[in-house]
């Protein structure tokens, strides 16, 4: 049996010219290698995913990287803070590969939602919707999303949630992925974000509307506008009237989409400074 593989201390650099030191300290375990915290420019915290199987991992690597070539330049103002960062990587010869990541949280998800505060969690919805919608606008599906596959960082006093892992990433183009993601984000939000939502999803604008008054968000118009836009570009996203869109009961639909609505102008007042 192979040994078990471990976060061990190793310095390598990446372009252009960036020294990244290896902790071995894990912080989690991929089916193709581990995780591991880094420190970059001396400073600054990554995580770097090994490709340790050394049969499927390189190609798993390339399929990874590709994708997140498509988001574009890390540096940019226009990139999502809802999507985790890749620095670089070390050279395609190098066996295993490796990725360096910015440090994207301190949990995933499925570890967070049982102690989270309804406050946190509509305010998770916003950022997961919010990064969504921005990798789809990139022209790429994510394909996993899955409450391990987001990750909750301390922000502030606050915290707020990031997409990692595009491992199963597709080409917006390709229906069966968008519609994974769409599938997707709805059982996150509808049954795994707040699961003691009344099992008819009519019901759930009400309930959510109920649950933002009691726990006091006072949503102002303006904070409103826009927030719909986000869950209405997710479903109708592209093109509008997909085949995806039709498959469900337009009624229960629209209660959903309602009830998203209402969780989203809320997420979006705990960023303003009223909440801070
Ligand atoms: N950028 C990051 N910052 C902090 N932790 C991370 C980061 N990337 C990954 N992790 C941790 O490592 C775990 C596995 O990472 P990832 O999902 O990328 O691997 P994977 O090989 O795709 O796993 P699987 O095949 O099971 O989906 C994550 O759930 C998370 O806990
Ligand atoms: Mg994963």
């Amino acid at each position: 049996m192979p040994s078990a593989v471990v976060c061990e201390g190793e310095t390598f650099t990446i372009a252009p010219n960036r020294t990244v030191i290896v902790t071995n300290k894990s912080l989690g375990q991929g089916s193709f290698g581990i995780i591991c915290e880094g420190l970059m420019d001396g400073g600054k915290g990554v995580a770097v995913k090994k490709f340790t199987d050394l049969k499927n991992g390189q190609s798993q690597a390339a399929r990874e990287i590709s994708g997140m070539e498509k988001l574009g330049d890390p540096n940019s103002a226009d990139y999502s803070p809802y999507v985790v960062k890749m620095y670089g990587r070390t050279g395609g010869s190098d066996t295993p590969l490796r990725i360096v990541y910015e440090l994207a949280g301190v949990d995933s998800l499925d570890n967070r939602i049982e102690k989270a505060t309804f406050a946190e969690k509509i305010g998770w919805v916003r950022d997961i919707l919010d990064g969504l919608r921005w990798v789809h606008g990139k022209g790429v599906a994510h394909g996993d999303i899955s409450d391990q596959n987001i990750l909750i960082a301390p922000v502030g006093g606050s915290s707020q949630a990031k997409i990692i892992d595009l491992g199963e990433w597709g080409e917006i183009s390709d229906q069966e992925k968008r519609e994974t993601d769409y599938i997707r984000i709805r059982k996150l939000l509808g049954i795994y974000m707040f699961d003691d939502l009344p099992d008819e999803v009519d019901d759930a604008a009400a309930y959510l509307k109920e649950k933002a008054r009691i726990e006091g968000f006072n949503l102002t118009d303006e904070q409103a506008t826009g927030m719909a836009e986000v869950f209405d570009s997710l479903i109708n996203d592209p093109p509008p009237g997909a085949s995806e869109v039709a498959k469900f009961d337009e009624e229960k639909l629209n209660a959903f989409k309602k009830a998203a609505d209402v969780v989203l102008k809320a997420g979006d007042s705990l960023r303003t400074p009223v909440f801070m």
